[in-house]
């Protein structure tokens, strides 16, 4: 089957790439450097000609407000239009668990208005609401800092390795639409407050973080158990101490 990644090339694309490639399939990597802009429009009706279906995992180069909702709007119609003309049979795309709830968030109204447009296309579809990756750790001190300090609140939180979210989309990509959310998550539960501290402990990253029960998270404020996803959430495998241990875990860059 001829499945076309948007966002081949990112952290959750590029493992959905190799995954579906290993199971046999025809994954084509669909971004800017592969000659493929959904922004505008460039090399959409070419890579989507033979495809069956599309995972889009791409994401905003710029998180301001105006920007990060121009390009989930703007992708997504394009996306969407080129996809009925060409007759793909199953739209997936990766959104964030709670994402309902953060409307107070720029970035979290563009992936809501992401959502809107999948809903309302004649495209069979299925969302899929992750947690956040343990990849994105540090990057969740970078957005919380007030002064020289990480502001971040004592809520309950259940992130997952980026090498679980491809796995999971790559099995819901095979599979038949849902034409609603499927949530994934980690298989554990933690504070946020004190796993950031944790994950910049083990980067030798000496930033303070503050519990702080005003903090927001990307703008929004959050309560006890907006992060962590439902009951019927397929979990990963890999605990945290493991991915800590793997290089991926390692990594500065992470
Ligand atoms: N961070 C988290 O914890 C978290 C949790 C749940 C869900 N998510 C969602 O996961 C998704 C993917 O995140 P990620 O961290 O894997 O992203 P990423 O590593 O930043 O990759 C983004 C991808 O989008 C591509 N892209 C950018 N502009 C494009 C355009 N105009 N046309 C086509 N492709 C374009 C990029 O290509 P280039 O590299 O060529 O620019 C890259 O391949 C996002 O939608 C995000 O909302 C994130």
């Amino acid at each position: 089957m001829k499945i076309v990644v948007i966002g081949g090339t990112g952290l959750i694309g590029s493992k959905l790439v190799t995954k579906l490639r290993e199971h046999g399939h025809e994954a084509v990597a669909a971004a800017p450097n592969t000659g493929v802009n959904t922004l505008t429009g460039e090399g959409l009706a070419e890579v989507l000609k033979g495809a069956s279906v599309v995972v889009d995992v791409s994401n905003s180069p710029s998180w301001d407000d105006a920007a990060v909702l121009n390009f989930f709007e703007t992708s997504t119609r394009n996306l969407l239009t080129y996809e009925g003309d060409a007759g793909i049979r199953h739209h997936v795309a990766l959104s964030v668990v709670g994402t309902e709830q953060l409307s107070e968030s720029g970035y979290f109204r563009a992936k809501i208005a992401q959502e809107e447009l999948i809903r309302a296309s004649s495209i069979p579809y299925t969302i899929v609401h992750a947690t956040q990756f343990f990849e994105f750790l540090k990057g969740l001190a970078d957005i919380s800092m007030v002064g020289d300090k990480v502001h971040l609140p004592h809520v309950l939180f259940q992130p997952m390795a980026a090498d679980d979210v491809a796995s999971a989309l790559g099995k819901i990509a095979v599979g038949p639409p849902v034409n609603g959310i499927v949530e994934i998550g980690g298989p554990e539960q933690f504070r946020v407050d004190e796993l950031v501290r944790q994950r910049l402990a083990t980067l030798k990253d000496a930033r303070e973080v503050v519990a702080d029960p005003n903090a927001l998270y990307s703008g929004a404020k959050l309560g006890e158990r907006t992060l962590v996803p439902g009951k019927n959430a397929r979990l990963g495998e890999t605990r945290f101490e493991t991915w800590l241990t793997q290089s991926a875990g390692t990594s500065r860059a992470a």
